[in-house]
């Protein structure tokens, strides 16, 4: 059996097949795979635990997958196509051979500076193909590979070297991000003030800046492979062993750790690359995620690479140098698939047609989005002016915790519908629940999203706390795993994904805790209190908004913005950053003591019909100043 669908009849017969006997479904994929030694059960699972094991006792290694046992491509097929942040500097091309032996000799160093199987590894780099080789080496030897986005502060690295407590770090001297140089290194020495358990940082050079090396612990990534062999025995795993830990925020607390283990992701990515993507072999696939977050991971690096993929990692910008530098990047290497975010796609029309003059685009065949809703607006100039309305559009719905795609059309298979997620992928079982956790079934119903039964990919606990785990994902409706996100089925039963119900915000496709970011802000030594809302922005599709208490000590209204946002920069980085901040004697409460969220999001949205009843506040006065004060009266 194919694991490729091929028409919409055989994705109805799949998803049939997939429902009413899912072991046998994943098993029969499975099978293609190479295993050390075989399973004893399938699936083993409860989601009260929430417990779930695939592939019970099975024996594998995940790169044995990707090379010795690559079912797709053969050893000189580019593996990973590398452009330069600066369009001058010389690409790179790397052949799965290359990338096998860069892969063993990097695992070879990783053991010989002491790293063990079951060790975490922190690796904090730019998107450079010594990123992808760096995840590949810790899979080879066992260790935990736990990918940091280099845009996240020192205070936000340190917390998630502790949390998991990590032994190693993988970093490069500096990031060139557009016309910026960032300075990597330097926040890594920062972070690492702040920590106990790292005992050596491989240092990767890449922009030649001085940076301090410290003797004992620190090793540049040159040094550390000279001399040392390619050829490396894989280590055996576990199908349950841990494959990795990628740090995301919920609604409440610090970022916690899903973690991901080795058989059910391996399965899971591959089938979905192959199945959305119709990814055929001499395709050349672009995913612009970093591979800081779950969509580099997946559909960067594992996916495509199991799959025997051709795959670009591009390390700058879309606006650098100028705003027609993902159209250059097509055209260049003759994309066949390519994968992207609302708020990219958004930035990029809002720069107009220009930028797309003299480019062909011809060679595009699907085209992608993921992250976050898009909008109809941006689908619909997407499909027009990139996909030329003949390439099909795949909005694929997922999360850092269900390792893949989950629903999304099949390019090309599923007819495309604007701003819809469409219709699950096989073994994907979606459920549409009101408040109280009861199914809506049929058509044109709206609720919450949850899922019923297990898929590979899907989170196995959060690190070192699985209580978390069980209570943020399988508490709110006993006996399946909520998503935190609301969704409608349209008449024809099409799955419309239509936001976070809880207090998480999507900014640009990165997912903020509200409540982190008021910890941040909290920070600041004139805060006395604060609240976080997200708002409709036309290019990010949600802005913070941030209200914020203080005892300003003589400072103006400016300077304590300023230092607000200054402080959240600091504290979790650039990217969660308030857009706007507004200074305020008090925040709408309940007599409860509860901030009123509601009305804020109302305030921030600059929309303040139907307000409801804010009577019953404890102090209703609040309101009309918020309003006054952020210029809507
Ligand atoms: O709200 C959904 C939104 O992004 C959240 C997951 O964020 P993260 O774990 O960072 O993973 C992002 C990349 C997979 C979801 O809960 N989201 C993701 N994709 C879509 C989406 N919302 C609507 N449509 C999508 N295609």
């Amino acid at each position: 059996m194919s694991d490729r669908i091929d028409s919409l009849s055989d994705y109805f017969k799949r998803y049939e097949e997939s429902i009413a006997d899912p072991e046998q479904f994943w098993e029969k994929i499975a099978k293609q795979f190479h295993w050390q030694k075989p399973w004893d059960t399938v699936l083993d699972w409860d989601f009260e635990g929430p417990n779930i094991t695939w592939f019970k006792n099975a024996k594998l290694n995940l790169t044995e997958n990707i090379f010795e046992k690559q079912r797709f491509a053969d050893e000189n097929k580019i593996a990973i196509l590398w452009e330069p942040n600066d369009p001058q500097e010389d690409s790179r091309k790397i052949s799965y051979k290359e990338l096998f032996e860069r892969t063993g000799q990097f695992a070879n160093a990783m053991l010989e500076q002491g790293v063990e199987k079951g060790d975490r590894v922190i690796i904090y780099m730019p998107m450079v193909p010594e990123a992808a080789i760096a995840m590949l080496a810790c899979a080879r030897i066992g260790a935990v590979h736990s990918v940091v986005f280099a845009g996240f502060s020192a205070t936000a690295l340190a917390d998630r070297i502790n949390d998991c407590s990590a032994k190693m770090v993988l970093t490069s001297d500096g990031n060139f991000r557009g016309a910026k140089k960032i300075p990597v290194k330097e926040v890594v020495d920062e972070a690492l003030k702040h920590t106990t358990t790292i005992s050596k940082v491989i240092v990767y050079q890449r922009t030649g800046q001085a940076v301090t090396m410290e003797a004992g612990r620190d090793v540049w990534w040159h040094d550390a492979i000279a001399g040392v062999p390619s050829e490396n025995t894989p280590e055996s795993m576990d199908a349950e062993d841990l494959l990795f830990i990628l740090y995301t925020s919920g609604s409440t607390g610090k970022p916690k750790g899903v973690a991901h283990t080795t058989a059910g992701y391996m399965l899971y990515t591959y089938y979905t690359f192959r199945n959305v993507f119709q990814y055929e072999s001499d395709d050349v696939y672009w995913c612009t995620a970093d591979v800081g977050w779950i969509t580099g991971h997946s559909y960067i690096v594992y996916g495509p690479l199991l799959a025997g993929a051709t795959t670009l990692m591009f390390e700058g910008v879309p606006t650098y140098p100028d705003a027609g530098r993902f159209w250059d990047i097509i055209d260049k290497y003759k994309v066949n698939q390519f994968y992207t975010a609302p708020t990219a796609i958004r930035a990029l029309q809002a720069c107009g047609l220009e930028p797309l003059e003299g480019h062909s685009l011809d060679s595009i065949k699907v085209i992608g989005s993921v992250g976050e809703p898009i909008n109809e607006e941006a689908w619909h100039w997407y499909h027009h002016h990139i996909g030329k309305g003949r390439c099909p559009l795949v909005d694929t719905w997922w999360q850092t915790e269900t390792g893949g795609i989950m629903i999304s059309p099949l390019a090309g298979i599923t007819p495309n519908k604007p701003a819809h997620a469409s219709l699950p992928l096989p073994g994907i079982q979606p459920v549409i629940v009101d408040a109280e956790g009861v199914e809506l079934k049929g058509n044109n119903v709206e609720g919450n999203l949850c899922i019923r039964f297990p898929w590979p990919g899907m989170i196995r606990t959060t690190y070192g706390d699985h209580e978390r785990c069980k209570n943020t994902y399988f508490s709110t409706y006993p006996g399946m795993y909520f998503t935190g996100d609301g969704v409608k089925r349209d008449h024809d039963g099409y799955l419309r994904i239509l936001g976070r119900v809880d207090d998480v915000i999507n900014v640009s496709g990165h997912r903020m805790g509200t409540a982190e970011v008021e910890n941040a802000i909290n920070e600041h030594p004139n805060v006395i209190e604060s609240a976080v809302v997200g708002y409709p922005h036309d290019i990010k599709g949600q802005g913070i908004y941030a209200f914020a208490i203080c005892d300003s000590k003589g400072l103006t209204d400016a300077a304590l913005i300023a230092g607000i946002k200054d402080t959240v920069r600091d504290i979790i980085g650039p990217i969660a950053k308030p857009d706007q901040v507004q200074i305020v004697s008090g925040l709408p409460k309940t007599r409860s003591g509860k901030i009123m969220r509601r009305i804020l999001r109302k305030v921030a949205s600059k929309d303040i019909s139907n307000m409801g009843d804010t009577s019953t506040l404890l102090n209703p006065e609040v309101v009309d100043e918020i309003i006054k004060g952020a210029g809507i009266q």
